[in-house]
């Protein structure tokens, strides 16, 4: 990586504003149901305590909007945090105000402070230049934790490192690292699976990934378009009528570039939207009316299974079917399972992807685990990250 990480700046006794994403899922009583965001900002946060710093920690939670909405707080938070590195953590009551002055004018070395969720103010999303500064006036050096919100210019990723030197903690550096690595020099055969809702969400991933894998495995929803593309009936499947075009381009340019661009062979359908809804396999050609396609079928897992084993480097973006639903998350589970025993780079990257394999407990069996959904997604796609693009040069 050429941006200066914690590592490359003397950080010994300073005051650091640290920028992370704690924006973990909860529960309708503010309880975490997923810690990872938190427990992946603790190298960074602990070797600032051992470099005996001020730590002052901001995030967002949620889109509040500027509002102060109390089942935004980031109090749970700090609660976790708390919990995970055995020691205090000081809550502000808000962001930039009085309390949140105070009490970082009034932290000891050693110390961690939590200030209030960035979005109870308009101005973070808005990049506000003044609300930047009086962020950055807390701290003395500005550390960027915060991969998942990376792909976000906003006053507490961008804003901030006009004011305060800039550099990356550990967690945006092993981000790049990962899946700069698998991107630009992957061991061969390269292969990634794409799934997810929408062909429109991942055109940028589709088209960058064409110049760069061996093969290309879909399932999802995606699918649909673009069997729908090749002519077939889908029944009442996810379908973008208005990209069938691009489907067939992306088709088309697949085999000028020779990519084996694979698509499911069969599909499991159900009658609605309904976790214990009547289901059963069909072949892709054979999508009755009135159904709808929610997972790759089993020939299809055996196919993909099979192809995958040949690798020897996996990216992984989008589950392969309705993954929240039980009787719809054999594929994903099946090929995720697939990939856990196989002894290559394995990333995944992409928020319910990323949700399906921890759910599937199968987490500690992959190479890496992006915690950036959108910010891995721009990743993949090519695209510079603003709150990395603003940080030093080493
Ligand atoms: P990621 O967050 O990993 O990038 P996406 O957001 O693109 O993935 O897609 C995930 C969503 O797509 C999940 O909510 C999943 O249920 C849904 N999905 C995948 N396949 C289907 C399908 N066949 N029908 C309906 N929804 C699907
Ligand atoms: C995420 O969960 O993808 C990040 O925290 C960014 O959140 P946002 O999409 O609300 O900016
Ligand atoms: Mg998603």
């Amino acid at each position: 990586m050429n941006k200066k990480t914690v590592k490359d700046i003397d950080l010994k006794d300073k005051k650091v504003l640290v920028r992370c994403d704690f924006n973990v899922p909860m529960d309708e009583n503010q309880n975490i149901t997923d810690n990872t965001r938190i427990k992946a900002a603790l190298p960074t946060i602990k070797y600032l305590l051992e470099q005996n710093c001020k730590v002052i920690l901001c995030s967002h939670l949620g889109r509040p909007k500027g509002e102060v909405l109390p089942e935004f707080s980031l109090k749970p938070v700090a609660k976790e945090l708390s919990r995970l590195l055995g020691k205090d953590v000081i809550m502000a009551n808000d962001v930039v105000g009085e309390d949140a002055k105070q009490k970082a004018e009034n932290i000891k070395n050693g110390e961690i402070l939590l200030l209030e969720n960035l979005r109870f103010h308009r101005e973070e999303t808005d990049n506000d230049p003044e609300f930047a500064k009086r962020l950055a006036s807390f701290g003395e050096i500005f550390v960027n934790d915060a991969f998942g919100t990376a792909h976000r210019a906003h006053a507490s990723t961008e804003g901030v490192t006009k004011y305060l030197p800039a550099v990356s903690g550990f967690l945006i550096e092993k981000e790049l690292k990962f899946l700069g690595d698998a991107i630009s020099n992957p061991e061969r055969p390269f292969m990634a699976i794409l799934g997810g809702r929408k062909v429109s969400d991942k055109i940028g991933v589709i088209e960058s990934l064409l110049e760069k894998v061996d093969v290309l495995l879909i399932g999802g929803a995606m699918a649909y378009t673009f069997f729908k593309a090749m002519g077939y009936e889908v029944g009442n499947s996810i379908c973008e009528l208005d990209k069938l075009d691009l489907a067939k381009e992306i088709m088309q340019k697949a085999k000028e570039k020779n990519v084996k661009f694979m698509l499911p062979v069969d599909t499991k359908v159900g009658k609605e939207f309904d976790p214990n809804t009547e289901s059963k396999i069909v072949k892709y050609t054979e999508i009755p009316d009135g159904w709808e396609g929610f997972d790759i079928g089993t020939e299809t897992i055996k196919i993909y299974a099979e192809e995958l084993k040949k690798a020897k480097t996996i990216i992984w973006n989008g589950p392969l079917g309705l993954s929240e639903f039980e009787q719809f998350a054999v594929g994903t589970n099946s090929i995720a399972k697939t990939l856990a025993d196989l002894d290559v780079v394995k990333i995944i990257g992409g928020g319910d992807s990323a949700a399906a394999i921890e759910k599937a407990g199968l987490a500690d069996k992959f190479t890496h685990i992006s915690t950036g959904g959108g910010a891995s997604l721009e990743f993949l796609e090519g695209k510079k990250l603003p709150g990395i693009e603003a940080l030093q040069d080493k």
